[in-house]
């Protein structure tokens, strides 16, 4: 790729990868460095500072002792999902919330089921005391995206291990801080993609795995969710979500969709993703709703958003597959993942789900068809935590599943279901997006978060146990 980064771009991007890459330093007496010398330097890998963490087993924890940060939207619901496997799988010892209204709600809900724990809230620096308590094993961390990896960073040098929300970072430089801790403190850290343990994602995966899509080819995942009332309102903690629309394009919420569309294609796993291009429609619905909220909105009758309406990315694996993948949270459509696989002998594709096999692949199968696949494929977790699903729910169900799986796995003492390496991978997603698009969708490689292990072929632990 030939040509220069103007500053504007240049200054946009060192701010996408962080100083770590080296990147702002490029810039020199001569000028902007060229569009290869940064794209170059996006995917090189730094110095390990420790072990992999690929196959990380710690000993048996027989009772899970977790503290939470983030008791908002997401973490007042997810504490309760927690507290759903207490005492005997897991116990809640600490819980914090910058907001003490937040603090003092989900510490209500947890005295009413027989729990004490102890409460930190009202500081900005009150969830320090919580990672540096003796007697925490498990952190989980369900506040806005740009607390994600310094929580979890020192979570983990406190030597705990981490469970952090999507995306679990936003910049290059954060990436890698995550892998590089996770090995340096050989602690586990993992994104919570809840969507990874929905039941017609586990079955489409058992699917593939059992060769009933023959050869992968291709796939499509997405998140696609009108969110733009509560964008504008006040159901975000000082409306941070909005604040990353106004300052970034690309796709800024990639892992919903990606994360189990890369399981399906064991990326990281024997395949990997190699390069993306992305490309963003113009912006043009949150200028028209900011003009429908009330005038002391602070977005009210803006038209500097930077995110474009929808965007789009191209992933290129090494393999050769494809994965086509949306980002839309303002357009009034239906809610989709996509949630589309294609192979050589079948085609999957979401919302709603339907199935096409083998020759007669002209139409999708009829319902009584879809049933018998249904019932042969579905994973045995659904089977075996039905009652509990049915009572707790969470995204129907897949949040229960998500819980009750790093809980159980820690207590069993094997590994859990998705590593660091994913965890970076699928976020890594949200910054080089936004330099493919800041310099007219061109190709930006991706990191090897692996350091080249990702050609081992290996299984991911929710299809061995
Ligand atoms: N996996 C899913 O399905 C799903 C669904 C919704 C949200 N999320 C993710 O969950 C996270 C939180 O989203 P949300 O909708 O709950 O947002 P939110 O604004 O409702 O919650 C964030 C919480 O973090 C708290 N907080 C902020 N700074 C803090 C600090 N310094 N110390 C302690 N607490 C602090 C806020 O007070 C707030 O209660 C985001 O990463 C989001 O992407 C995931």
């Amino acid at each position: 790729m030939k040509g220069h980064v103007d500053r504007r771009s240049f200054l946009r991007i060192s701010a996408l990868t962080g100083a770590f890459m080296g990147i702002p330093q490029l810039i020199s007496a001569k000028g902007t460095p060229e569009i290869n010398e940064i794209i170059d330097r996006i995917s090189q890998t730094p110095a390990s500072m420790g072990k992999s963490v690929i196959g990380l087993k710690v000993p048996p924890i027989k009772q899970v002792r977790v503290g939470i940060i983030g008791l908002g939207n997401r973490g007042s619901g997810m504490t309760m999902l927690v507290d759903a496997l207490c005492p005997d799988k897991a116990k809640i010892v600490a819980i914090c919330d910058i907001q003490e209204r937040y603090a003092d709600r989900s510490f209500e809900a947890l005295k009413k089921r027989g729990q004490n724990p102890v409460v930190y809230k009202g500081k900005a620096d009150a969830w320090k005391e919580l990672v540096a308590r003796d007697d925490i094993d498990l952190v989980f961390i369900f506040t806005q995206w740009d607390m994600h990896v310094p929580m979890a960073v020192e979570a983990m040098r406190k030597g705990k291990h981490v469970a952090i929300e999507v995306p679990a970072a936003t910049t290059l430089e954060e990436c890698w801080q995550m892998v590089n801790t996770a090995e340096e403190t050989q602690r586990n850290c993992m994104m919570l993609e809840n969507c990874c343990y929905g039941e017609e994602e586990l079955w489409i995966l058992n699917m593939a795995r059992k060769g009933v899509f023959g050869t992968l080819t291709y796939g499509e995942a997405a998140y696609i969710h009108n969110l733009r009332s509560m964008l504008f309102d006040d159901s975000y903690y000082n409306k941070w979500r909005i604040r990353h629309n106004l300052a970034h394009d690309g796709n800024i919420y990639p892992t919903h969709g990606l994360g189990p569309v890369t399981q399906y294609m064991n990326i990281d796993r024997g395949d990997r993703m190699e390069y993306l291009v992305s490309q963003s429609s113009l912006q043009a619905s949150y200028t028209e709703f900011s003009k429908t909220v009330s005038p002391d909105n602070e977005f009210y009758n803006r038209t500097d958003f930077k995110h474009g309406d929808m965007n789009t990315c191209l992933i290129k694996t090494n393999k050769g597959r494809m994965i086509q993948l949306y980002h839309d949270i303002v357009t009034p459509r239906p809610y989709s993942r996509k949630n589309s696989l294609a192979g050589t002998k079948a085609y999957h594709e979401g919302y709603p789900s339907r199935l096409c096999i083998g020759e007669k692949g002209h139409d999708w199968l009829k319902d009584a068809d879809y049933q018998k696949y249904k019932t042969e494929y579905n994973h045995p977790i659904w089977t075996k935590l039905k009652a509990e699903i049915t009572k707790y729910g969470g995204h129907g169900g897949m949040d229960f599943v998500e819980i009750y799986r790093i809980i159980d796995n820690l207590n069993r003492g094997v590994q859990l279901d998705m590593d660091v390496y994913d965890a970076a991978a699928w976020s890594v997603v949200t910054p080089i997006s936004e330099i493919s698009v800041e310099l007219g969708s061109v190709p930006v490689k991706f990191p090897d978060f692996t350091r080249g292990r990702w050609k081992e072929e290996r299984e991911l632990q929710i299809l061995i146990d």
